[in-house]
């Protein structure tokens, strides 16, 4: 039983595939939108910087990432959130301000130090292999850039201070993390953020 609901929360949030993912892209943009909102807040986009979008899902953090930086880049597994994403952001597309691909955490296809910020929500616990993606995000940022990663605290799978250790194991300096309550019944959120050395 446990099982097959643990499945059936995969096919919806954490791997959505075909109409259950369609389904589980529309909960996620209403109920992920104040989380997303503030982690880009947080973050701070500016007219001048590339941005990195670690599993924007249907694309609601992505697009208010768009709407700041001189450009967003998206990447996500799962094509039915692509096309999603595609569609939320279809107007910053056509104006060369987001970008949108297949990826992961750790296979981002980005150049190196090719980016000034990254930002990631609601995704980390289905990373495939964490340590690795620390790796491949820090490869990513440009020296002085900056990482924040978010995710429901009941989801995370892993303690804080461990996190913080595969973070500066991967050379991020400045590690630390937060929880952020959203209220409501939105669910508390930890927060990791992170730095590349100038
Ligand atoms: C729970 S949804 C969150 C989406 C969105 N950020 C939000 O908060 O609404 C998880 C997203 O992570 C994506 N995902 C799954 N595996 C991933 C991985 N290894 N790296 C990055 N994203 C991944 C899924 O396709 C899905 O879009």
């Amino acid at each position: 039983m446990a099982t097959k609901l643990m499945k059936a929360l995969d096919v919806a949030f954490g791997h959505p595939r075909g109409k259950v993912g369609e389904l589980g892209g529309r909960v996620m943009a209403k109920v992920n939108a104040k989380v997303e909102a503030h982690a880009v807040d947080v973050l701070g986009p500016t007219a001048d910087e590339t941005v990195l979008v670690v599993g924007p899902g249907p694309g609601v953090g992505l697009r208010l990432v768009g709407e700041r930086a001189f450009k967003a880049i998206g990447v996500d597994p799962s094509e039915v959130m692509l096309d999603k994403a595609r569609e939320r952001c279809a107007d910053l597309i056509v104006a060369s301000r987001v970008e949108l691909r297949e990826g992961t955490a750790a296979r981002t296809g980005q150049e190196p130090s090719s980016v000034d910020a990254v930002v990631s929500v609601d995704n980390l616990q289905v990373w495939d292999n964490r340590p690795a993606a620390f790796h491949e995000l820090f490869r990513v940022l440009k020296p002085g850039g900056r990482l924040i990663v978010s995710a429901h605290r009941w989801a995370l799978g892993v303690s804080e201070y461990d996190l913080i250790k595969e973070a500066e194991a991967a050379g991020f300096t400045e590690v630390r993390t937060s929880l952020q309550q959203h209220g409501g019944m939105i669910p508390p959120a930890v927060q990791l953020f992170a730095n590349v050395p100038a």
